[in-house]
C-alpha cells in the first residue's frame, strides 16, 4: 500500500517541508486577514505595516524556498537505495493522473503567489512613501517634524512629495539612504537635535516646483501681521501690508521677491547653517556677473575660488515651508487674533511666554509647570479674574500647553528657534543675511535694505499711531532711534517675544 501512496505525498513529509508549508500557509493567511482588516477599517499603523508588507512576505518566500529544499532532499534520500530506481531528474509525464494534478495545482499556487506578494509589493512601495512610514516609524526623532508638518499649509502633501520627489533614481538613493537611517535608529544614535541644512536635499526644482510651478505666481499677497503687547491689556497691534511677491520669475523682466529665481544668484555662505552670506553673485540678463561682498568680511579672490558656491533655489528663503515652528509670543498673538485664548486676561501673554520659555527636561515637566505657574500667578495677583473668568483661564491653560506641544520637543532638544526660517528678518535674519544695505559690488551697487522693495505698508494699528492717519512707513510701537535702520530686528527680536530688548541672537 505504501508504494501506491503519490510521491509528491511522500517527498513532502519531511520536517523542512512541513516548516516550509506551515511558514507558508501561516504568511499567506496573516498576509490576507491584514490586507482585508486594511481594506475594511482603514488600520493605518506604522509597525503593523513593517510586518505585513516586509516580514510577512519574507516569511512566505522562506517557506516556499524551504518546501522544495526539502523534498529534493528527501528525494535524494530515497535515490540513494538502489532498489528504488528512481531516476536522476524527475520525470514530467501528464498521462500520470497524479502529476498532472501536482502540475495544476503548482501553476495555480505560482497565480496565487504572485498575486499575493504582488499585492504586498505595490502596497508595500506605497507603504514606503506614506507618511505613517516617514514620521511615525522613527516617532521619536520625527516629533518634531510631523507635529510641525501637520499643522502647516503642506498637511496634505505626503513627506515624499518633498523629499524624495518622483522619478526611480531618487526613490533608490532614498532608500539607500534610509538603510543607513534605519541602522540609526537601531542603535538610538541619531543626533538631537537633527542638523540642517539637509546637504543632499533634493534641488527644489523637481520637488516644489512639481505643484507651484514658476510660471504660475501671484503679484502680491496682503497679510496682516498680528500682535498684541505684553503689558495688562494685551493691547492689539497690528501690521498689515502688502507683500511684492512678483509674478513670472522665470522671465527676464521678473520683478518682486521672485525675481531672485528668474535670474542666476549664487552665493557662499560663511557657516554651516547658512546664517550668514559673506559673497553673492549675480548672473544678469545680458550674462554679465555682480559680484556683492560683505565689507565686514570680505573674502579674497583665493578663498571664493575655493569655497562651494550654492544657486539660490525656493528653500534659500522657504527653507521651513512646512516644518514651521512658531515663537511662544507669536503663537500667544494668533490665540489671540483668532479668540481662541481670551485676550481680556491680565498681563497673559507676558506670563504664558515667559513660562514657555523656561527651560524643562520633558513635556511633562513643563505642562505641569505652565499650569502650577499660570494658577499661582492668578491667585496671588488677579483673585478676581480667577472668581469671574475661570472657565476661560482654564481653557487658556489648555491651549498654552497646546502651545508648548507644538514647538518645544525636549527629547530632540529642538524648540521653535533650533532651525531658523529664513522668510522675512523677524526672529532670524532672512533676507537681511544679503539685504543688510552693507553687501557692495566693486561698481557700488548696493544689495537694498529699503524698507519699500519687498512690501509696502497698508496700515497699522498701535498705541502709539494716531487712529485714522494714513502709515506709509512703519512705525516701530517702541521708540528706537535709527537702530529700526541700522540694527537687524533680530538682534533684538529672537528671544521671541520675551526680555525683547535683551534677547541676543541665539543661533
Ligand atoms: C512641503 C515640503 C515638505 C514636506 C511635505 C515635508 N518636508 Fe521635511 N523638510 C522640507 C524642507 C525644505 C526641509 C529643510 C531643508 C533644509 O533646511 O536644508 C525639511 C527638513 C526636514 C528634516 C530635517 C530637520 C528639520 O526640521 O529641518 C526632517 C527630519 C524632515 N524634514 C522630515 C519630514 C517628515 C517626517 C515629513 C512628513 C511628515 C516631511 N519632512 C515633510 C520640506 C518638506
Ligand atoms: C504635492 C504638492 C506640493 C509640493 C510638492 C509643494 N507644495 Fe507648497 N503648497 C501646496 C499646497 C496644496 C499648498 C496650500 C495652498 C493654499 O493654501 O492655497 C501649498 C502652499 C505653499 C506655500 C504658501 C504657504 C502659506 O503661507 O499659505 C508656500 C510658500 C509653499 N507651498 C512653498 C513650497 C515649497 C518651498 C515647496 C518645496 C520644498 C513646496 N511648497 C512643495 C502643495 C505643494
Ligand atoms: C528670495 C526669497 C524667495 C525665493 C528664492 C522663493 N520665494 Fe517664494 N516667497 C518668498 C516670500 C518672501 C513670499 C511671501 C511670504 C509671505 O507672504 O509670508 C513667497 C511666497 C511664495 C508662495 C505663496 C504665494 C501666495 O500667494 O500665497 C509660494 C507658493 C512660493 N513662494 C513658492 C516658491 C517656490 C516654489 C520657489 C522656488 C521655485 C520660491 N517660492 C522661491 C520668498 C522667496
Ligand atoms: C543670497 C542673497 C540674497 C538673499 C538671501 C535674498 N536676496 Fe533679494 N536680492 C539679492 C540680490 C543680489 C538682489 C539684486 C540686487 C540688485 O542687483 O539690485 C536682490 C533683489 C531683491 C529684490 C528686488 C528685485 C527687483 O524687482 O529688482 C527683492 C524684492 C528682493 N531681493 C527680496 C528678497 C526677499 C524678500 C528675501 C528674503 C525672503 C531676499 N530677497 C533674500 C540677494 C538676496
Ligand atoms: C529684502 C526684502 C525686505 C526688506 C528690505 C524689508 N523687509 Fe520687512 N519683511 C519682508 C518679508 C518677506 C516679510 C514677511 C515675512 C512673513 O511673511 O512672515 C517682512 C515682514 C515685515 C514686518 C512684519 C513682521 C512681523 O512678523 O510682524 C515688518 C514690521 C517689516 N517687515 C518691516 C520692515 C522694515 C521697517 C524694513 C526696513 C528697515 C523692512 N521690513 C525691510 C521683507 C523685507
Ligand atoms: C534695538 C532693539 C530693537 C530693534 C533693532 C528692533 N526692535 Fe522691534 N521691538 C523692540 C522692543 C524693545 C519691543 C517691545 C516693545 C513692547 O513689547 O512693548 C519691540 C516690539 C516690536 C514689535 C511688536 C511686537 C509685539 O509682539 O508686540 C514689532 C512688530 C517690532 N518690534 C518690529 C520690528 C522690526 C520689523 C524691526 C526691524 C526692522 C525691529 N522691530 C527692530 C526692540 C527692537
Amino acid at each position: 500500500m505504501e508504494q501506491k501512496k503519490p510521491t509528491a505525498y511522500r517527498y513532502l513529509m519531511n520536517p523542512v517541508s512541513i516548516t516550509g508549508i506551515l511558514l507558508a500557509l501561516t504568511a499567506t493567511i496573516l498576509i490576507v486577514a491584514f490586507l482585508v482588516l486594511e481594506a475594511s477599517s482603514g488600520l493605518d499603523n506604522a509597525y503593523i505595516g513593517i510586518f505585513v508588507y516586509f516580514a510577512f512576505p519574507a516569511m512566505l518566500i522562506l517557506g516556499l524556498i524551504l518546501i522544495p529544499a526539502g523534498s529534493w532532499r528527501a528525494r535524494k534520500k530515497y535515490r540513494s537505495d538502489p532498489e528504488a530506481g528512481i531516476p536522476p531528474l524527475p520525470r514530467l509525464d501528464f498521462n500520470d493522473p497524479n502529476k498532472l494534478r501536482l502540475a495544476i495545482f503548482f501553476i495555480l499556487a505560482s497565480v496565487v503567489f504572485f498575486l499575493i506578494v504582488g499585492i504586498a509589493a505595490v502596497k508595500g512601495y506605497e507603504f514606503t512613501e506614506s507618511t505613517t512610514f516617514c514620521g511615525e516609524l522613527c516617532h521619536v526623532p520625527m516629533e518634531p517634524e510631523l507635529t510641525a508638518w501637520k499643522n502647516s499649509p503642506h498637511a496634505k502633501v505626503k513627506c515624499v512629495e518633498c523629499h524624495v520627489g518622483p522619478g526611480a533614481e531618487w526613490y533608490v538613493k532614498a532608500k539607500i539612504s534610509g538603510l543607513r537611517q534605519l541602522w540609526v535608529m537601531l542603535n538610538r544614535s541619531w543626533p538631537t537635535p537633527i542638523q540642517t541644512p539637509i546637504e543632499n536635499l533634493r534641488p527644489a526644482r523637481s520637488t516644489c516646483e512639481h505643484c507651484h510651478w514658476p510660471e504660475k505666481f501671484y503679484a502680491g499677497r496682503q497679510k496682516i501681521f498680528y500682535h498684541y503687547a505684553p503689558n495688562e491689556d494685551n493691547t492689539p497691534r497690528e501690521i498689515d501690508m502688502l507683500i511684492k511677491i512678483g509674478g513670472t520669475p522665470k522671465t527676464p523682466n521678473a520683478m518682486g521677491i521672485h525675481w531672485h529665481i528668474g535670474r542666476e544668484v549664487n552665493y557662499i555662505a560663511g557657516d554651516k547653517k547658512r546664517l550668514t552670506i559673506p559673497y553673492v553673485a549675480v548672473k544678469g540678463a545680458d550674462g554679465k556677473i555682480t559680484e556683492y561682498m560683505d565689507p565686514a568680511k570680505p573674502l579674497s579672490r583665493d578663498q571664493i575660488a575655493k569655497s562651494e558656491q550654492r544657486l539660490m533655489d525656493c528653500i534659500d528663503c522657504h527653507n521651513k515651508p512646512t516644518h514651521i515652528y512658531h515663537s511662544p509670543g507669536e503663537e500667544m498673538d494668533r490665540h489671540f487674533a483668532s479668540n481662541t485664548i481670551d485676550r481680556s486676561i491680565p498681563y497673559l501673554k507676558k506670563v504664558a511666554v515667559n513660562l514657555l520659555e523656561k527651560p524643562y527636561r520633558t513635556s511633562e515637566e513643563a505642562v505641569a509647570a505652565i499650569e502650577a505657574g499660570i494658577n499661582d500667578y492668578y491667585a496671588k495677583n488677579y483673585p478676581d479674574v480667577v472668581r469671574t473668568q475661570g472657565p476661560a483661564l482654564t481653557r487658556a491653560i489648555g491651549e498654552i500647553k497646546g502651545i508648548y506641544k507644538r514647538n518645544y520637543f525636549p527629547r530632540m532638544k529642538v524648540s521653535w528657534n533650533t532651525y531658523p526660517n529664513h522668510i522675512g528678518h523677524f526672529y532670524t535674519p532672512g533676507c537681511f543675511r544679503c539685504h543688510d544695505g552693507k553687501h557692495k559690488s566693486p561698481e557700488g551697487k548696493v544689495i537694498s535694505k529699503d524698507c519699500t522693495i519687498c512690501h509696502t505698508m497698508l496700515g497699522q494699528i498701535q498705541e502709539n499711531v494716531p487712529k485714522g492717519k494714513p502709515v506709509t512707513e512703519f512705525v516701530h510701537p517702541v521708540d528706537i532711534g535709527d537702530e529700526l535702520n541700522n540694527t537687524n530686528c533680530s538682534e533684538c527680536h529672537s528671544a521671541g517675544g520675551q526680555d525683547v530688548a535683551g534677547g541676543g541672537n541665539e543661533q
